[in-house]
């Protein structure tokens, strides 16, 4: 007989965390006005409102800790963690930074002026941010295939070549001061790039000399599944496609939060000197100096040594197959969810969920709100509330996709959490019939708004 499949650890210290009533979470969602971040930890039972920052760090992290060098400058830490980068990820020139966004930040204030271009698969929204809070914008090529969640399509991630070599055309390459690709695409359901579309990517960003910038928050993952998805990559190491990965890129900006396994940092990673130095500048403003950036010396140290267990395949196959465990359960009572299924998450779409919910009314924040009713458990939105207004027109942006995303964090919860998740939904999805009424604003911010946003029952 086959063994089962086990996880690649065993677990050394737990944390405890509470049930609550139904009565509780009525009231306390309403206090939060209906905003999930709104919500205390202590209110949630299982928490998958993201995936960052949320995972357990093993025990050779926190004895990397012990040992971290807390010197201003040139500490041991930043070398052994620019020594893990520059042989992992090949890049010559490193910045740390104190998260992702911090080094978007530092990275576009040195590359991106008024009225630039930023062409790539589907923008994160602190990269949108960062992008139209200089006055640029960011257009989306990803592939057609991803705005439909039925289509199994092995790499939903992968650009529009086309659609991208025509948008370089029309804007003309001297207002596209580089190409982002993030890998693994979160916001179009946690879906990886395949090394054939990074090719091609690279071989158009040659043509028109633009430079490309990897967004890397799960590029492990992103490897993970072109070992088990791309034809001529199935007997590579995670560490080999990694290492080929960035062959092809010029730069990459990281939230270590990620797939490094780690609870707060990031980093800028370059093969060009030039821009290294434009950016150390705004690294040196904002993060702090060059050998720390936003991140303590025990801090670095766990990331040096996260970014090596987080591209070990056992580990990442454990990761992998708990998500789509999830997913399979979901699939099973019939719940619609985004295929295949993602690296870190998994994407319930709410559209489908819900059909007799109008767009205006939030559909994937009340599904959101009513598996949290239903079992204490934190999802998150990734539609039109996420989607923020129009920059211009000041009119609401609904997406392709109303997403309910179930961001799983890492080496935390074990397959009876996902039981518990999956039979919660289903729950919701008997009752489905009897949810007519979405939600409305309240207030909101003019940028980044679902974070603060105030709702109110319709
Ligand atoms: N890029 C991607 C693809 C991300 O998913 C995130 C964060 C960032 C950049 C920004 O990094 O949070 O360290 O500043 N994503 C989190 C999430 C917040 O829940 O998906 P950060």
């Amino acid at each position: 007989m086959e063994l089962p499949f086990a996880e690649s650890y065993k677990i050394k210290m737990v944390e405890t965390i509470k049930k609550s009533t139904r009565e509780d979470r009525e009231k306390w969602i309403k206090e939060a006005n209906y905003n999930l971040f709104n919500l205390k930890s202590e209110q949630v039972f299982i928490d998958l409102l993201t995936d960052s920052g949320t995972g357990a760090m093993s025990d050779k992290q926190w004895s990397a800790m012990m040992i971290g060098d807390e010197s201003y400058a040139g500490a041991t830490s930043y070398y052994k963690l620019k020594n893990q980068i520059k042989e992992l990820l090949g890049f010559e020139y490193f910045l740390p930074t104190h998260q992702g966004r911090a080094a978007e930040n530092v990275l576009f204030s040195a590359l991106i002026t008024e009225g630039d271009i930023i062409p790539g698969n589907t923008h994160f929204d602190t990269t949108k941010g960062h992008i139209e809070f200089r006055k640029a914008k960011a257009i989306d090529c990803t592939i057609d295939e991803a705005f439909d969640t039925e289509i199994d399509h092995p790499f939903k991630g992968n650009v529009n070549l086309e659609k991208l070599e025509k948008t370089i055309q029309e804007h003309t390459p001297e207002k596209i001061p580089f190409i982002v690709l993030t890998v693994t695409c979160n916001s179009s359901g946690g879906q990886p790039v395949s090394i054939e579309n990074m090719k091609g990517i690279r071989k158009i960003a040659d043509k028109y000399n633009i430079p490309v910038i990897y967004d890397s928050a799960r590029f492990a993952e992103n490897a993970y599944f072109i070992k088990i998805r791309e034809k001529g990559c199935e007997n590579k190491t995670i560490k080999e496609i990694v290492k080929e990965m960035y062959s092809y890129a010029d730069g990459m900006t990281m939230s270590s939060k990620k797939d490094a396994i780690v609870n707060m940092g990031g980093f800028i990673g370059l093969k060009s000197e030039e821009i290294f130095k434009k950016a150390t500048m705004f690294n040196i403003i904002f993060e702090g100096y060059i050998t720390y950036g936003g991140m303590s010396g025990r801090d670095m140290n766990a990331l040096a040594q996260g970014l090596d267990e987080g591209t070990e395949f056992d580990y990442l196959e454990t990761r992998i197959n708990q998500v789509a465990y999830l997913g399979q359960r979901l699939t099973n009572f019939g719940i619609p969810v985004q295929k295949p299924y993602g690296g870190h998450a998994i994407f319930v779409d709410a559209k489908k969920f819900l059909p007799n919910l109008p767009k205006e009314e939030f559909v994937a924040q009340t599904l959101a709100v009513e598996l949290y009713l239903e079992a204490g458990i934190r999802g998150v939105e990734i539609g039109a509330l996420l989607a923020d207004r129009d920059p211009e027109t000041r009119e609401n942006r609904y997406p392709a996709l109303e997403l309910l995303r179930l961001a799983i964090p890492r080496r935390v919860y074990t397959n009876n959490h996902m039981d518990v998740i999956a039979v919660a939904l289903k729950n919701v999805f008997d009752k489905k019939n009897q949810i007519t009424k979405g939600l409305k604003i309240v207030d909101e911010a003019p940028i980044m708004r679902h974070f603060t946003v105030e709702l109110e029952r319709i």
